[in-house]
């Protein structure tokens, strides 16, 4: 017969020198985590035998609970399918309770919890549940990802492990992993760096979260660009540093705007080669002046080079950071948009005598990261998929962003204003009289997942639009999705 798999016990204080017996100990300790919701309907419990050896006692006292529970009806057995709490039990309704209204219900009854975490919060803006489907920002071409290639490669490294494989690793990422990202960097975005600079991190937010740890303290000042990356206020926000808006036009963020909104500011978050949301290069002298400040300033760069490698117009764009020449530069890089966002990997390029501070904030964050898909990724770059994969998606995002364009201009007119259609998975389209929050959750209702520019804005004056995903959509689809769009701005009275 088919082995159960034992369930897991509740936590039981077993007092042997009470007046109160071993039997009614177990049984009280089971029907109180029934009642409180900790053990919930249908989930399986620890045969008696199990349960006896964890508690160190024996096995009569269980069985006699077990018989308890059972007869109550707390229990159900049955034949094949072990011991699970009984199905017919009320569901209690705080389980269902989503996490985010628990903390908001948190705060209203006067439960303390940090101001960080509460500015976090609100940080963080609107909140669009996520889909799959058209327009996701975040989805990529999984139609073309080289799965069975990826998963052979997979299957080598889970074959291959010894010891070393589940012992922690290199704090800083995987060498091997760090060298050939130092080559590409190197070779294909100007960046000035070798593997010893490098730290593996679970993709760019937790390079920011740990470069904040570094760099920033708590009430330290910091420019984001405006329009910006939102998820980048919530790190800032729960390092307790003040969000300076600074505003991007033609040329990305208007530096002497910045110098004089909040001249001292410790740090800046820019997106050079791409701005986010709305997608233009920094100029060369923005550039200039960027690094000059930083440098009379004593200010770190941070730089969020998230998904440069899909190029489809103009020259390749190099990174900010190999025009430094001060050290003032941290570099974060992603495989979320060139590979896929769920391998949760990305990198920083750290100055070189600034790499013992974040090895020291790196072990109070998780001390070395996961090392499984860092010796898979490696080997897919040194094999050479890496490379070839980059060539195989621009085209085709090309393609899905040249039917995307087409689409918007053949169903809005030709005036329809976007911006940051020459690289990239996204472009935005800026559209007036509408609110872009209220469309996004009707057409997420429609499966259409359309991320609201005014999401991107700190200050009041927010623009309205939409960044537009195209990774995921295929070119086929895209009338269909972009039709949808439409007619539900439309209905809307945008102009
Ligand atoms: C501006 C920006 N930075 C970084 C990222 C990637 O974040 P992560 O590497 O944490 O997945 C994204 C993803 O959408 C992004 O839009």
């Amino acid at each position: 017969m088919k082995k159960v798999p034992s369930g897991i016990a509740p936590v039981i204080q077993i007092q042997k020198q009470t007046s109160n017996s071993l039997y009614t100990q177990i049984y009280e300790g089971y029907r109180k985590a029934i009642v409180d919701g900790s053990l919930r309907t249908g989930q399986r419990v620890p045969s008696t035998r199990v349960l006896a050896l964890e508690l160190g006692i024996s096995r009569m006292p269980v069985l006699n609970a077990y018989a308890q529970l059972l007869a109550e009806g707390y229990f159900e057995s049955r034949v094949g399918s072990g011991t699970v709490v009984s199905k017919s039990l009320p569901q209690r309704t705080v389980q269902a309770e989503p996490a985010a209204a628990r903390s908001r219900g948190l705060q209203r009854e006067g439960r303390q919890v940090s101001k960080r975490c509460l500015n976090a919060l609100s940080a963080q803006g609107f909140y669009r549940s996520r889909g799959l489907g058209p327009f996701n920002v975040s989805q990529i071409g999984f139609d073309s990802f080289p799965l069975p290639l990826w998963n052979s490669l997979v299957t080598r490294h889970a074959r291959n492990g010894g010891a070393k494989s589940f012992d922690y690793g290199d704090p800083m990422g995987l060498k091997e992993l760090r060298e050939r990202i130092a080559e590409y960097l190197r070779i294909a975005r100007g960046v000035r760096c070798d593997a010893g600079q490098i730290m593996m991190v679970s993709g760019s937010q937790q390079g920011l979260e740990i470069t904040s740890r570094v760099l920033l303290d708590p009430g330290d000042q910091v420019w984001m660009e405006e329009p910006g990356y939102r998820f980048a206020r919530s790190v800032f926000a729960c390092s307790g540093c003040v969000v300076v808006p600074v505003r991007v036009d033609a040329e990305g963020l208007n530096v002497a705007a910045g110098a004089k909104k909040c001249g001292r500011a410790r740090a800046v978050l820019v997106t050079p080669s791409h701005q986010y949301p709305l997608g233009v290069t920094m100029s060369a002298s923005r550039r200039l002046q960027l690094l000059d400040w930083a440098e009379s300033n004593g200010s770190w760069i941070i730089e969020d080079d998230y998904d440069s490698e899909y190029r489809y117009e103009g020259m390749p764009v190099t990174s900010l950071q190999g025009l430094d020449r001060n050290s003032r530069v941290v570099y974060i890089g992603t495989f979320s948009k060139v590979l896929f966002p769920a391998l949760r990997l990305g990198y920083v390029v750290i100055p070189e005598d600034l790499v013992e501070w974040f090895l020291a904030a790196r072990f109070a964050v998780d001390i070395a990261p996961a090392t499984f898909l860092q010796a898979v990724l490696a080997d897919f770059i040194g094999e050479g998929h890496f490379a070839r994969h980059i060539r195989r998606m621009r085209l085709l995002y090309a393609e899905r962003r040249n039917a995307l364009i087409e689409n918007l201009h053949d169903q809005f007119g030709s005036l329809v204003e976007m911006t940051g259609t020459e690289a990239g998975m996204h472009l935005s389209v800026l559209l007036n009289g509408i609110s872009d929050r209220e469309i996004s959750v009707r057409g997420a209702r429609d499966n259409l997942w359309l991320a609201p520019l005014s999401s991107c804005y700190l200050g009041k004056t927010a623009r309205q639009g939409f960044i537009l995903g195209f990774g995921s959509t295929s070119v086929k689809e895209m009338p269909t999705a972009v039709h949808k769009l439409q007619t539900l701005v439309r209905s809307k009275g945008a102009t």
